[in-house]
């Protein structure tokens, strides 16, 4: 039987591929966007501020359709099986992403959709099937973000214990190659592994993207980073601030250099906008007073105890209501594209990005926004 050996076409043949297929995410704009988060409930941001936001499919595509028509490049969802508590139960109402996928790829036009997968919590041999369904359905605008699985009782739903840290991306490696080899292989595909045994496996169609679905991780510790360089075509990466978005960055790419290839970096954070500083202001002091601080608590509280300052507890407390512990983008547009310009400097290839009211924020991101993007060079 084969064992673990990731089919991985040479760098320069999977972007000669990603290229030639014309997918959004490999296009020239130096700064990509996405919508994160609009799959589950409060999106990107816990508090109860008031929001026409809500998670019903009719306005979820409503959300699609409008970055779609600004060329946004992606739509990427957050993988939830379990609220987070607090008074918003975080996050609780959400819909599979997959499937969700599938439904923004018939409701869209050119923006990539893309499924978040905990890979504990589906066989790799299924997970490939249903992407290049998704894939053909978009034409070839799939994309996969895979995560590990971190929250606790989340994992412990499917039952099992939750695996240590690093086995979680050793498990993540065998997942990631069974599905490389059933989009690129005829077959039969054998597979003897730790974690896995695959047996004479068929898998057909092949996906119209090649050689298969742009890869997303979001692993930022040592062995995520060691994951992402080798497997993926963008690290998601959570920073404080532009040099730890730098550091980050350099690390993760240096990796993936010394093994002959490259991948981009993708940020995330909630757009806090307003014409004046005050109106801005305003609205940040608004969606704090009425923030979930119970849910923001209990997601620091691990993190929180170790940092031993109060200060730093309560700065991560607001970082999580602000947008789920990611770069808030906070102030008038033109400050917005000045903290874009930075992150573009510090090699952030692309945001993805949440609203307090993503429908009804949009369109002014569109007027607003994109223009002053386009004029700074950061987007055609
Ligand atoms: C930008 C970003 C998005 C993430 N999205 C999800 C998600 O949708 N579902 C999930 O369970 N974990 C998600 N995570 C958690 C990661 O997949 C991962 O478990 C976490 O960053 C810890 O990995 P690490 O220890 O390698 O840094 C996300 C993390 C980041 C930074």
């Amino acid at each position: 039987m084969t064992t673990l050996a990731t089919p991985t076409p040479s760098y320069e043949d999977l972007l000669e591929a990603r290229k030639a297929s014309g997918v959004p995410m490999f296009n020239d704009n130096k700064m990509k966007l996405g919508i994160f988060g609009s799959n589950c409930s409060h999106g990107l941001m816990a508090t109860n501020a008031e929001s026409t936001y809500r998670l019903d499919w009719q306005h979820t595509q409503k959300i699609a359709q409008i970055a779609d028509r600004l060329g946004f490049e992606a739509m990427l969802p957050v993988a939830r099986y379990r609220g987070m508590g607090g008074d918003t139960n975080f996050n609780g109402t959400n819909y599979e992403t997959h499937t969700w996928a599938a439904g923004l790829a018939q409701a869209t036009e050119q923006i990539m959709v893309f499924s978040t997968t905990h890979v504990p919590t589906k066989h790799p041999i299924v997970a490939a099937k249903e992407s290049v369904t998704v894939d053909h359905i978009s034409n070839g605008r799939f994309g996969l973000n895979m995560t590990m699985g971190w929250y606790k009782s989340e994992m412990e739903m499917f039952g099992g214990t939750q695996r240590e840290h690093d086995d979680r991306y050793r498990f993540g490696s065998e997942w990631i190659s069974i599905a490389k080899r059933m989009w690129t292989e005829d077959g039969p595909v054998n597979f003897d592994g730790e974690f896995f045994q695959v047996v004479d496996a068929f898998s057909d169609p092949k996906p119209i993207q090649k050689p298969y679905p742009v890869l997303v991780n979001a692993g930022n510790s040592p062995a995520g980073l060691e994951f992402c360089a080798r497997e993926c075509d963008f690290n998601f990466i959570a920073f404080a601030d532009p040099e730890e978005a730098k550091d980050t960055a350099s690390r993760v790419r240096g990796i993936a250099q010394a093994q002959g290839r490259d991948l981009g970096i993708l940020g995330y954070g909630n757009i806090i906008c307003r014409d004046t500083e005050k109106e801005t202001k305003q609205l940040l002091d608004h969606i704090l007073e009425l923030g979930d601080w119970e849910v923001a608590k209990f997601v620091s509280g691990g993190l929180g105890s170790e940092s031993g300052s109060f200060d730093k507890i309560k700065a991560m407390q607001e970082r999580f209501i602000l947008g789920y512990g990611g770069y808030p983008l906070i102030g008038t547009p033109e400050q917005i594209v000045d903290q874009l310009i930075k992150l573009e400097e510090a090699g952030v290839g692309g945001m993805m990005v949440g609203f307090l009211d993503y429908a009804e924020e949009l369109p002014y991101f569109g007027e607003r926004i994109l223009p002053l993007m386009q004029e700074a060079g950061l987007r055609a």
